[in-house]
């Protein structure tokens, strides 16, 4: 069985969460946010549908620590994440979501697949999961919809331990920890246009609706102080780390928490253009956020960035909101 390269799954995971990051600088505006609402929905109900093939399975049934955890992603994206998003897709004027057929469809094949076989439910949950999360994470950092950006951030949260439990679900039917590169070719091109048709942000069209009142930006210090220590932690809006570094003479300003076991970045340090984290050694793109080496266990993801600019050699940041 030939395996897809760790580098080939993570670049295709970083240019998703691009595009959606350049989605939401866009400013989407009113009625783009219904349509990420209403698309999160729908990825929501795939998770669920996944995660209930799944446990049909009497492999799993049969590990009652398992089919628990499960259970538990289950009622959590059920009675939580799904429950939130359709409060808001009501505020935000919509009823729901409708599932067209082209969708429908694609979905009946996944699930029908799952079915079949548990190892492949178990992978096509686990990349499901992933760029689930990939759309939340952008949202968490760069939605300017507060309520929205807060909802994707509660969402993102759970990613790390949601991805354990289908790990474990994988040991368990016999398959090692994948870690990225546990996913043969021919299921990762079988499964690249369907995330790509699910996960990816909707179509860019700017189709107006009242625009959404952005955050102030705020002093971070100055550049000249930045490039002398070379890394900064300052808290912006309430309560939002963010790590503001200075890199071959630009600045960047990254979330504070490591994607991978949320420790804080600042603890870290710079290396050349490397940001490593102290936590487990993930080591990032100092201009990307790019994972340019994988933590001692488990798996970083892009660290997200925020809008930087440096005006009289004073460098502001903003959180969306
Ligand atoms: S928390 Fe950063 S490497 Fe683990």
């Amino acid at each position: 069985m030939s395996t897809v390269s760790r580098e080939k799954i993570d670049e295709f995971e970083y240019t998703l969460y691009e595009s959606w990051v350049n989605w939401f600088q866009r400013d989407p505006g009113l009625y783009g946010y219904r349509r990420y609402v209403q698309q999160r929905l729908v990825e929501e109900m795939a998770v669920v549908q996944l995660v209930r093939a799944a446990i049909g399975r009497p492999e799993l049934m049969g590990e009652p620590d398992i089919y628990h955890k499960m259970g538990w992603i289950v009622d959590w994206h059920e009675s939580s994440v799904y429950r939130r998003f359709f409060v808001m897709s009501r505020a935000l004027g919509l009823n729901g979501y409708k599932v067209n057929r082209q969708i429908a469809e694609l979905m009946d094949a996944v699930i029908n697949a799952a079915k079949g076989d548990i190892r492949q439910g178990l992978l096509l949950l686990r990349a499901a999961l992933k760029y689930c999360h990939t759309g939340y994470r952008a949202a968490a950092y760069w939605a300017n919809n507060r309520h929205v950006a807060q909802l994707a951030y509660l969402a993102y949260q759970r990613e790390e331990d949601e991805v354990k439990v289908v790990d474990d679900a994988l040991e368990y039917v016999g398959i090692a920890r994948p870690d990225r590169a546990g996913m043969d070719l021919v299921l990762f091109n079988a499964l690249t246009p369907i995330f790509f048709d699910f996960f990816q942000p909707p179509e860019v069209v700017d189709d107006g609706g009242p625009p959404l009142p952005v955050a102030e930006w705020e002093r971070a210090g100055t550049l000249d102080e930045i490039r002398r220590v070379g890394k900064k932690m300052v808290i912006v809006g309430l309560w939002r780390e963010v790590l503001v570094v200075g890199v071959d003479g630009d600045v960047v300003a990254f979330e504070n928490w490591c994607t991978h076991e949320r420790d804080p970045l600042h603890y870290g340090y710079l290396q050349g253009r490397q940001l490593v984290c102290l936590g487990h050694h993930a080591t990032f793109d100092a201009k990307t956020g790019r994972v340019v080496l994988h933590p001692n266990h488990g798996e970083a993801r892009t660290q997200p960035r925020y809008p930087v600019k440096v005006e009289n050699g004073v460098v502001y940041v903003k959180v969306p909101w």
